[in-house]
């Protein structure tokens, strides 16, 4: 079960600017790989029984449904009983390209809402990548609507067409996950904390609806996807490996940020300096003993002596260059906004979702809660990682390095610690300029193993981006997105 961890610790973060609360993730997969099948993952157990790859895509049947005045088509399939796809096609946000949009239910009380993009170019030969924020508990929406998504929020009530979208070059799945986030819920009033218990829910939407509605059955990636075809994982930012991460903050706070926010021999660094190593062997008990009761002192100790900096600070901690705005809304005025135009009976109408028994929230921090209250966040999500990779699923983390929330310093830190087949290589290769192919600027830096193309180990750090990177730094994190699918050297430019 510690598999599904990588999931939601791996990447973005969202939370409170005093006391920023969550590590949380997106993770990005993309995967453009030919017709294959699914492997056991683990946490997760797969049979004959519940595999749609064992039966024959005919069987799904579609019929239409109306729910409460909305009409979706719907498909069942007899290798999940329990299960319902329900889908309607919106014309909202980027009405260029075909959409869909509703549940998977996976019974008759939980319900996942997800929200699909085809490619704006070449969409059956595009990959299909499935992005999914962190918190845990914020939608994939702040995704879709902040950072890399076909169109981006610009007020309470209003959106605009996005040109950096990632849907330039492939086909986007965005899904809230886990339950009690977005427009996903249960009407049981059944709770999701722990990253296990995520995982079967999206590894059930993921055998669905990418056997359904995805024609050349593609499969999006999961770190608890043993062995499966799917071309690759990117962490955004992500809490992957906490103890390397907490250690590093004091040095990138007091030292080797590009803005660092403290002076270096000021009361805060030292005492940053003395909290650090506590903090880190706490996370390490927490790996070792993996018990509530490490993990969760872990999670207390972490964020309010390391990351809350004694709830003192002036700057908005996934951007440090910016004041924090909205200290109750995860700092940006966006997030907010998203709520609200998630929230309007048009945009709910066209998503399907106008008879849904919540209220939208961009960030749900009682769901969120639930994670830390399990100790879900100290775990070791980077410990899943090299399976993969030696399973040659190619692994990139890039990182804005104005994030305080994950350093850019702990991620390359860990990034160079973990063992796999391309770890020696990984360690020796030198840091090479980023070239952004349309402005020829210097987007960041990169480092990589494996394979001559964008490689099979990757690390890129983007200059002057924060925790959500693709929203400062649209056209570098587009560029990168295209190289690493494509699988284009960084220092190829034209
Ligand atoms: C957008 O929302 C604001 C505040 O909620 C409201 O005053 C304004 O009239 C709305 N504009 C439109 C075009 O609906
Ligand atoms: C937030 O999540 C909790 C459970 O995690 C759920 O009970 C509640 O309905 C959610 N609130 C909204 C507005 O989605
Ligand atoms: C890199 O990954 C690809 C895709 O999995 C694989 O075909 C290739 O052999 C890998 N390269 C190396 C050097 O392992």
């Amino acid at each position: 079960m510690r598999w599904v961890s990588a999931l939601l610790l791996s990447t973005t973060l969202l939370g409170a600017a005093a006391n920023p609360l969550v590590g949380s993730d997106a993770v990005v997969g993309v995967d453009n790989v030919g017709p294959q099948h699914i492997l056991a993952w683990p946490g997760v157990e797969h049979t004959a029984a519940n595999s749609v790859e064992e039966h024959r895509q005919e069987e799904f049947r579609s019929t239409i449904t109306s729910v409460n005045g909305v009409v979706y088509q719907q498909f069942a399939h007899p290798a999940f009983s329990d299960h319902r796809l329900r889908v309607t096609s919106p014309e909202i946000c980027d009405p260029t390209v075909k959409q869909y949009s509703g549940y998977l239910d996976i019974s008759d009380t939980r319900h996942l809402f997800f929200w699909f993009f085809e490619a704006r170019k070449n969409p059956d030969s595009a990959p299909l990548m499935m992005w999914l924020n962190g918190g845990p508990g914020c939608s994939s929406t702040t995704g879709l609507l902040f950072e890399n998504g076909p169109c981006a929020v610009t007020s309470p009530n209003t959106t605009e067409w996005n040109p950096y979208s990632w849907t330039n070059i492939a086909n986007m799945i965005f899904l809230d996950e886990p339950i009690g986030t977005g427009y996903s819920y249960a009407s049981d009033h059944s709770k999701v904390d722990t990253l296990a218990d995520l995982a079967v829910d999206v590894y059930a939407f993921l055998q669905f609806y990418v056997h359904k509605m995805n024609k050349r059955r593609i499969y999006a990636p999961f770190p608890g996807q043993r062995h499966i075809n799917f071309a690759s994982l990117i962490l955004a930012n992500g809490l992957t490996e906490p103890a390397t991460q907490f250690e590093s903050v004091p040095e990138y706070l007091c030292d080797k940020s590009p803005y660092p926010p403290f002076e270096k021999d000021s009361a805060t660094c030292r005492m940053l300096r003395a909290e650090a190593p506590i903090c880190e062997r706490m996370i390490e008990s927490c790996y070792r003993f993996e018990s509530l009761a490490t993990c969760v002192s872990a999670t207390g100790y972490c964020w309010a002596r390391v990351l809350g900096v004694g709830g003192n600070i002036h700057y908005n901690p996934y951007d440090i260059r910016i004041p924090c705005v909205d200290p109750d809304g995860v700092c940006y005025e966006e997030i907010g906004w998203i709520t609200s135009w998630m929230n309007k009976p048009d945009v709910k109408r066209a998503l399907g979702v106008d008879h849904s028994p919540i209220d939208f929230l961009a960030c749900n921090m009682t769901t969120n809660a639930g994670f830390y209250t399990q100790g879900q966040a100290m775990h070791n999500s980077a410990a899943l990682l090299p399976e993969l990779v030696e399973a040659g699923i190619r692994l990139m983390s890039f990182a804005g390095n104005t994030d305080s929330v994950c350093n850019h310093i702990g991620i390359e830190n860990w990034m160079l610690k973990l063992e796999h087949k391309h770890h020696e290589e990984f360690l020796s290769a030198p840091f090479l300029p980023f070239i952004t192919d349309v402005t020829g600027d210097v987007g960041g830096k990169v480092r990589t193993a494996g394979g001559s193309g964008a490689g099979n180990v990757t690390y890129v750090q983007i200059f002057d981006g924060g925790h959500m990177a693709p929203h400062d730094q649209p056209e570098a994190t587009l560029d990168m997105i295209t190289r690493w699918v494509r699988n284009i050297p960084f220092d190829v430019i034209g």
